[in-house]
């Protein structure tokens, strides 16, 4: 599997040009910001297990003919440019559009931008354009592993107060204070405008997210992470998911010529 290798005097990323996938990410005096699965296997039409998988022209699996998640993943992306802005900071952009495949399963014409900026900061700006002559509807998600040193010792704050959908058992609740995790999670927060911080034992990671609303926790414990491909059944322990994104009804309609902009940056602290 072909990807991009970036070195400069801040930090290190390794982005798969299947899915503008980034998998590695380091700055020079924290660990791995993401989580990647000892089991993926790096196969082309296969999504990496772990990293940054991209969730895009859908998030989740409502749509009866588009694989889970959407298609961009499992695509191959054109790598556009590299720009080694300065000593700390590299600029790098990926580019997908329409092909035969992509219109057998979503009939559109588009154009998707993803640009990531290497730094002691991480960021990534996912761009929708519609290229076609009729409107369309997506939903996306930066649908992202942090490596944690234990899912015992770390807790998401911010979401506070905010409603979420329980996929679980599909009800509506309420968060009351801090998340923690001590079972199977999977849930989808919506009305999100605030950063999220991701706090664990020897790190605290803060996550600033625009052009979207909705956030995803997940987590699948012990017997889902069992079954799941290129997963151990440890691995739920090693990981969480926080994922910035427009899921259910925060969902954005394009019309011709239009675009929209989702972008996200992972900051870290002691
Ligand atoms: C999460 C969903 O975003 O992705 C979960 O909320 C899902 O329900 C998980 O299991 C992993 O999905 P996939 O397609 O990468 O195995």
């Amino acid at each position: 599997m072909e990807y991009v290798e970036i070195k400069n005097s801040s930090a290190s990323a390794k982005i798969a040009l299947q899915g503008a996938h980034i998998f590695e990410f380091k700055t020079r005096d924290k660990d791995e910001l993401l989580w990647l699965s000892g089991e993926s296997d790096f196969l082309l039409g296969k999504a990496i297990r772990g990293g940054i998988p991209l969730c895009w022209p859908r998030f989740g699996n409502l749509d009866k003919n588009m694989p889970q998640h959407g298609f961009a993943r499992e695509a191959i992306f054109e790598l556009v440019d590299i720009k080694e802005l300065n000593e700390n900071l590299t600029e790098v952009l990926f580019k997908l559009k329409e092909s035969k495949e992509s219109r057998k399963i979503w009939d559109y014409k588009f154009e998707l931008e993803v640009k990531f900026s290497i730094s002691d900061i991480l960021e990534i700006e996912l761009k929708t354009r519609n290229c076609d002559s009729k409107e369309f509807m997506i939903t996306q998600a930066f649908h992202t592993y942090f490596k944690i040193s234990n899912i015992s010792n770390i807790s998401i704050n911010n979401l506070d107060k905010k409603y979420y959908l329980d996929t679980l058992d599909d009800k509506v609740k309420v968060q009351n204070r801090e998340i923690t995790i001590e079972q199977e999670v999977d849930r989808v927060y919506q009305g999100v405008e605030n950063d999220i911080v991701l706090k664990d034992l020897d790190r605290t990671i803060n996550i600033k997210s625009s052009g979207s609303k909705s956030v995803i926790v997940w987590n699948p414990w012990i017997e889902k992470s069992a079954s799941m491909s290129g997963m151990s059944s440890e691995a739920y322990k090693e990981f969480v998911c926080i994922e910035s994104a427009n899921a259910f009804e925060d969902f954005v309609t394009l019309l011709p010529g239009e675009s929209t902009e989702l972008k996200v940056s992972y900051s870290q602290e002691d």
